[in-house]
């Protein structure tokens, strides 16, 4: 069935002269009964309209709509693109035509999202990065103008404001310094020089540097039992023990009194090795597990739970493991525990 919808202007020129042909031959045969003249008219009008109509569309119809096409690719046309409106617009049915801007509209609408996204991104990331160094800056001002108001007198208020000083200047080089690596873990500016290591040695090593904490909230810090037969890794060892210091002394801070954290590291396909840290301490709430990846992004009771966070950890880890092709992923349940794992390769011994 033939249909307007789908045509393409020559098709619809063709169609046009044609129906305009057909009355004036048919008159002409009827009043003059010569077939001759009658195909003669046929053929004039035919072919008239047709150049018309044809020179018409193209002139009022296709050049505004080769005018929106350059704009939709807003480009002036290079040499390929003129023989494209040339040749192959005039040869696109209307409903081809729409479907090409419905497209270009969809991409556009795309490209605005991912733009508001970024925007909003922006100002949050503004916002929480003025909300971690406000504290830490105020906190100095305030010991540092009471010191100068007379509390210097006193040596054991000095001191005490002092050492109070002294955190909170760690706090901000603590803050800089990941920000600084987040920085350029995102621009690919870290290399990941790989090494064959023990990963449980590791494991125990990064366990040692956070027995001061763990003892403090009577925590035990273990490397499960069918775990213990050590395995080999390939990868980058000091990015892995930050990973590893990470995970660890999160699952000791937001893990409850008298816990454990546990460490196990399992062989996958051959090629993986997976590596989990577990604490039965305070959970994450589900709709919020796919968020603490981000930065910044901390929970309600990790907040209530330790001061000094600022949630980059978390997302430092992504990166690394992200830059080592390996990924990380995080399981959950409230008031019963959490567990990270990650994988990297392993290394055959
Ligand atoms: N083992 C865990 N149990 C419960 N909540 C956790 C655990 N690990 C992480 N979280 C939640 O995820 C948030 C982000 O963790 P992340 O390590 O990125 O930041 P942080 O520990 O708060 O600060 P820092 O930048 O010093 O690491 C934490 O604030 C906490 O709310
Ligand atoms: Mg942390």
């Amino acid at each position: 069935m033939f249909s307007f919808r789908n045509s393409s202007p020559r098709q619809i020129a063709l169609l046009t002269a044609f129906l305009l042909a057909i009355p004036e031959t048919l008159i002409l045969w009827l009043v003059e009964h010569k077939i001759g003249w009658a195909l003669i008219c046929f053929a004039t009008v035919f072919v008239m309209s047709y150049l018309l109509i044809s020179f018409m569309l193209d002139r009022f119809v296709y050049r505004q709509i080769k005018l929106i096409y350059k704009f939709i690719y807003k480009t002036k046309a290079t040499k390929r693109e003129e023989t494209y409106y040339k040749y192959l617009i005039p040869k696109k049915t209307i409903e081809e035509v729409g479907v090409d801007v419905e497209n270009w509209a969809a991409e556009n609408e795309m490209e605005l999202e991912l733009l508001r996204h970024n925007e909003q991104f922006r100002r949050e990331f503004l916002q929480n990065l003025s909300h971690e160094f406000k504290t830490p800056v105020f906190a100095i001002q305030g010991y540092v103008d009471t010191l100068l108001d007379g509390a210097m007198e006193d040596p054991a208020t000095a001191k005490r404001f002092l050492e109070r000083t002294a955190k909170n200047v760690h706090r901000l080089t603590h803050l800089l310094t990941d920000l600084d690596q987040i920085a350029k873990l995102e621009r690919g500016e870290i290399v990941v020089t790989k090494e064959p290591f023990v990963m449980q040695e590791l494991i125990q090593e990064v366990f040692e540097t956070k027995l001061t904490k763990a003892e403090k909230k009577q925590i035990s810090c273990r490397i499960k039992k069918e775990s213990e037969s050590p395995v080999l890794v390939f990868a980058d060892k000091e990015k892995i023990r930050q990973v590893l210091t990470n995970l660890i002394s999160n699952a000791i801070k937001y893990g409850k009194q008298g816990g454990e954290v546990v460490a196990s590291v399992y062989k996958t396909d051959g090629k993986r090795i997976l590596i989990e840290i577990t604490d039965d301490g305070v959970g994450i709430p589900e709709a919020e597990l796919p968020r603490v990846f981000e930065r910044f992004y901390r929970t309600e009771a990790g907040r209530s739970m330790d001061l000094t966070g600022s949630g980059l950890g978390l997302s430092i880890c992504k990166h690394i493991l992200e830059a080592h092709g390996q990924s990380i992923h995080v399981r959950s349940t409230e008031n019963i525990g959490t567990t990270f794992g990650f994988t990297l390769e392993s290394k055959p011994d």
